[in-house]
């Protein structure tokens, strides 16, 4: 698959819903020239208090705050962010972090032009409290994937991912500080695998060359 490039740079708008770790690791790459030909044009976020607006504002990004006080229901949100994306010209669109479910009409229209991070070596562990089912599991291995967004929660074809060793006293909140670590170096990387078009995928497989 490869991806069209309206110019030289791909356009990229990053969801967040809450602290922005994240999409500060995306911008420190941008800022280290480590993103390919990605350039964020756009932090979008539903939560009006998101911690990781302060990380966009440094970087002087343009913000757009959509709360869904504002909105009767999601068709009439997505429909927004949808005009959003088209007006800013959006190649590509990073959930980081982005607690809200997208419409399908929404996955639909953005087809293999939406990737999540997900703090967990998928499929094994989707949707919420992960860490927390890890453990009580007691797998020993877990980790973080990024995947092309479809309409099925944490489903989508796999691009990447990296392993972290579970340890026998890992509490949640550790097992998550040393994922996160891996999640800050996966991201980027696989935006700018994205951006310098080296991710073909054949049915659900996904190769990076
Ligand atoms: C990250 O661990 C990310 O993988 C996870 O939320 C955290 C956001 O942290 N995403 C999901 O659980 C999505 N289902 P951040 O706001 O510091 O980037």
């Amino acid at each position: 698959m490869k991806y069209y490039l309206l110019g030289d740079e791909m356009k990229v708008a990053v969801f967040i819903s809450g602290r922005g770790s994240n999409l500060k690791a995306i911008l420190e790459a941008e800022g280290r020239n480590e993103l390919g030909k990605a350039e964020i044009a756009l932090v979008v976020t539903n939560n009006p208090i998101a911690g990781g607006l302060k990380h966009a504002e440094n970087y002087d990004k343009k913000i757009v705050i959509l709360d869904s006080k504002n909105f009767t229901d999601k068709d009439e949100y997505d429909n927004e962010l949808k005009q959003l994306m088209v007006k800013n010209e959006i190649e590509l669109i990073v959930l980081a972090g982005y607690m809200r479910i997208l419409t399908t009409s929404f996955v639909d229209y953005f087809e293999k032009k939406i990737i999540n991070i997900h703090p967990s070596l998928l499929p094994a562990f989707p949707g919420l409290d992960v860490h927390e089912k890890v453990l009580d599991y007691g797998v020993k291995f877990s980790g973080c994937t990024v995947h092309f967004v479809n309409t099925e929660i944490d489903a989508g074809p796999i691009i990447s991912q990296e392993v972290v060793e579970v340890l026998d006293d890992d509490s949640p909140e550790t097992l998550a500080e040393r994922i996160l670590a891996e999640e800050h170096k996966l991201l980027p990387r696989v935006i700018k695998n994205i951006s310098e078009s080296k991710i073909i995928m054949i049915n659900r497989k996904v190769r990076i060359l």
